[in-house]
């Protein structure tokens, strides 16, 4: 893959911390340095960044003044401040001064990577380290790790598993793990999909028919269960399934053996089952849709797969994945990575179809996307219509990076409202007051969805 790599101006009177840096970006970036604030601004006046790493203390200005400077001559530059102790003030008073985010010294140089990569808008990709806590199970979150170790350990046994989430979690690639990691791996995985087969043919599908047993049955036929025979059987959209059929797949997961239609004889079988549904099972035997009998055979090793919007650290792996594979099919050009805007709203966003989604709103976003980074403008006008939130209780749920996203678009937000109304609407004024081209103070208000015509008389 072409990479496009970033530039990053390094801003420290000490030297060593300057050659520390430049060495650890070196495979990243390209990098520029400065030993003062003069020489930073210098920079800065005749060279594009993507990022500035700033220390916080030098002798001829601080880095919040270099910060000034930089929001004044490159606004769209990201700025990470290195501070030498840890002071809650500075670092709320930093954030509220627009730097993006922030390092306490010492740190360890490759966090720092991580820091400076993230404002970039890249994952940071640690070589040889694997993103995968599946076979075809991409992410990081400690859910994520969680499902994979007990996912191995489910695999490992004979157990019935059954899946649980939301649609697009990835509950079928789960279900082919469990085979492939299974001893059972060398036999067929088959798979079933109990929504899609007219419910009155389902039961021949799974359970297989004598001859005659119904008009069309011409001949004697085994049914999917004898087809995965010391295999695995994959019962997908379980949920969907009907009573009656319900009943008698209880009886063959009790006796270990299907009867065909229309036939008298019991046929032993052993087919390891593994079911899904993104139904709330358990809400459905409350209500009698689904049978309590087979709702405890089939519980014997839940597993539990979270939506997207409860595991936001695996949207930027899984986001980065797809995006090389989908620029892998472009004929004529090679999509890169995500703005920092772009990123910014792929993580904040809910999924409510989840993975499958993501993967498909990125695929739309490769075809309309003209540079070799995605941008905001490049997705989904739903990830770009923000909720419009104001400044309250901080939430403690969120991560670090989840709350300082949310609290720039709060306070973006207000701020563009507010000068608007000062400057009556007029945005080439606003945009001039703010110290920010007009381009990127339209990109602004379409990010933060302000309507200047709101503030005209
Ligand atoms: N963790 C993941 N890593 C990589 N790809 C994933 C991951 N989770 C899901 N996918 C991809 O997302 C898509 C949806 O996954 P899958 O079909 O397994 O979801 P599902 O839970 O079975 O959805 P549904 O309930 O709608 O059937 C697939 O293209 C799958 O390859
Ligand atoms: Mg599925």
């Amino acid at each position: 893959m072409t990479t496009v790599r970033p530039v990053v101006l390094i801003v420290d009177d000490k030297r060593n911390m300057v050659r520390l840096m430049s060495k650890v970006l070196r495979d990243d970036a390209i990098t520029l340095t400065a030993y003062t604030g003069a020489e930073a601004i210098e920079q800065l006046s005749v060279q594009a960044v993507d990022v500035v790493l700033s220390d916080l203390k030098m002798p001829d200005m601080t880095g919040l003044d270099v910060l000034q400077a930089c929001k004044r001559m490159r606004p769209t530059a990201r700025f990470v401040l290195m501070t030498a102790y840890a002071s809650v003030d500075t670092a709320v008073e930093a954030l509220r001064l627009g730097v993006h985010d922030y390092l306490t010294k010492p740190f360890d140089p490759e966090r720092a990577r991580e820091v400076i990569l993230r404002a970039v808008g890249r994952a940071p990709v640690t070589p040889g380290e694997s993103h995968e806590v599946l076979p075809g199970i991409i992410g990081r979150s400690p859910a994520m790790i969680e499902l994979g170790e007990l996912v191995r350990r489910v695999a490992n046994s004979t157990a019935t598993a059954l899946i649980m989430g939301e649609t697009g979690t990835g509950k079928e690639r789960i279900a082919r793990a469990i085979h492939h990691l299974s001893p059972r791996r060398s036999r067929r995985f088959v798979a079933v999909n109990c929504a899609a087969i007219p419910a009155e043919l389902l039961e021949s599908e799974l359970f297989g028919h004598a001859r005659g047993a119904f008009t069309g049955a011409a001949g004697n036929r085994a049914g999917l269960f004898e087809d995965a025979h010391q295999g695995t059987l994959f019962l997908d959209e379980i949920g969907e399934m009907r009573p009656a059929l319900q009943a008698k797949l209880t009886r063959a997961l009790e006796e270990r053996a299907v009867r065909r239609v229309g036939d008298t004889r019991e046929r032993p079988v052993d087919a390891r089952i593994v079911a899904a549904t993104h139904r709330d099972l358990e809400a459905m035997v409350a209500t009698e849709a689904f049978r309590q009998d087979l709702w405890y055979r089939l519980n014997v090793a839940v597993i539990r797969v979270p939506p997207v919007r409860d595991r936001r650290e695996d949207i930027e792996l899984l986001a980065a994945a797809f995006l090389e594979e989908i620029s892998a099919t472009l004929p004529d050009r090679s999509i890169v990575g995500f703005t920092p805007d772009a990123l910014d709203a792929l993580v904040s966003y809910d999924w409510p179809g989840n993975v499958r989604q993501l993967r498909a709103a990125l695929e739309r976003a490769c075809i309309v996307a003209r540079g070799d980074r995605l941008d905001i403008g490049d997705l989904p006008p739903e990830l770009r219509a923000i909720e419009h939130p104001t400044i309250g209780a901080v939430d403690t749920n969120l991560t670090w990076a989840e709350a300082t996203a949310r609290g720039r678009q709060v306070i973006g937000r207000q701020y563009l409202e507010g000068i608007l109304d000062r400057f009556a609407g007029n945005v080439v004024d606003a945009a001039n007051h703010a110290g920010v081209e007009r381009e990127s103070f339209y990109r602004l208000m379409r990010r933060f969805d302000v309507d200047p015509s709101r503030f005209r008389e």
